[in-house]
């Protein structure tokens, strides 16, 4: 382990094209005519991402998912944490390396509409890229251009359309492809398929896992929907209030959820639990206000299984029963409604 004129690595097992360690991000804001508070946005988020893989992002809106894409995406630093990209630590890069690594790290956003350049033709968009950071003639680049866009399923000769020309699923269609142009290896996703109506979210869905077979590219896709992170993901990351309630593989949070969080985002998702006979909680209440968080466990507010531990001692994250889980109480949350 002499790395001397690497960037600084963090630790990483093989295959993790991203990893993050405790990454927070808290925004300072006003409070009143004199005084500031601090938003904690995101408090502590670790987590691992290997190549060709899918980690979903899931809880309520104001609970940090944007914040932490933001961070992903380099957009942002952190105020504290760690980012490894491809093992190169973030903090530690100059210039160059940030700029490098910033290719291998790209978003698609929620709204198309907003996302693209309304003045730019789709070879514009597509080709912009191409030009700040690969050397080819303007041939090549055509064909490049071309080759995409078939390959996210537009057709070529409809390349000198501006976006307004599309319907909402093919200028996703069109933000996809500039995202994966560049070949990156991670692409980070904030509610790509939540503008879109539910006919064509299937189909945007299924782009997304065929580009994954193809480049193995890894993504962080974020989304309210469970429905659509079952579709999709690999992991799934439960967030609430900046932090994480429940991390691991799919299928074992999705058999038995073991942080009373994620078992209410569950119940308030029909769709996918039909034929459950699990007992549902009903999410009461608001997420508490990020300038004045709650004591203890930022959910024993709205938490059926709240005790009195829960309001004084913050749960730590850890494991059980084959996941990462912030709860005092996860064994009984599993047990009690099996
Ligand atoms: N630039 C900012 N300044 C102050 N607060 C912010 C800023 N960006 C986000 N927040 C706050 O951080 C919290 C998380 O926001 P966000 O990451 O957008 O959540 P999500 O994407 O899950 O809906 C919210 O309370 C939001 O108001
Ligand atoms: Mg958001």
């Amino acid at each position: 382990m002499n790395a001397v004129h690497d960037a600084p690595r963090a630790p990483s097992h093989d295959g993790e094209v991203l990893v993050a360690q405790r990454l927070a991000k808290h925004y300072p804001v006003r409070r009143g005519l004199f005084g500031h508070g601090t938003v904690k946005a995101l408090n502590g988020v670790s987590f691992s991402l290997a190549r060709g893989r899918t980690l979903a992002v899931v809880g309520e809106s104001g609970c940090g998912k944007s914040t932490l894409a933001r961070q992903l995406t380099m957009i942002e630093s952190p105020t504290s944490g760690a980012l490894a990209i491809e093992g190169h630590d973030v903090a530690g890069a100059d210039k160059a390396q940030i700029a490098a690594l910033r290719r291998r790290v790209q978003m698609v956003f929620q709204n198309p509409f907003a996302s693209l350049n309304p003045r730019k033709t789709v070879e514009q968009t597509l080709g912009e890229p191409l030009l700040i950071n690969a050397p080819m003639s303007a041939a090549e680049r055509a064909e490049r251009i071309a080759q995409m866009m078939r390959t996210v399923g537009l057709r070529p000769e409809h390349a000198k359309r501006y976006p307004h020309m599309f319907s909402g699923g093919q200028r996703q269609r069109i933000a996809i492809a500039r995202a994966m142009i560049l070949d990156p290896r991670i692409v980070v996703a904030d509610e790509p398929v939540s503008a879109l109506d539910v006919s064509i979210q299937a189909q945007i869905l299924n782009l997304f896992m065929d580009l994954q077979d193809q480049f193995k590219t890894s993504y962080v896709f974020i989304s309210h929907n469970l429905s659509v992170v079952e579709h999709i993901a690999n992991d799934v990351m439960v967030m609430y209030f900046g932090g994480v309630a429940e991390l691991g593989n799919k299928r074992t949070i999705f058999a038995n959820p073991r942080h009373p969080y994620t078992r209410s985002l569950m119940s308030a998702t029909p769709a996918i639990f039909e034929s459950d006979r699990r007992i549902r909680i009903k999410l009461e209440g608001e997420l508490p206000s990020p300038l004045d968080p709650p004591s203890g466990c930022t959910f024993h507010q709205r938490c059926p299984y709240a005790i009195e531990r829960c309001r004084i001692e913050e749960p730590a994250l850890r494991e059980v029963d084959g996941r990462l889980v912030s709860c005092h109480r996860a064994e009984e949350v599993g047990d009690a409604d099996a």
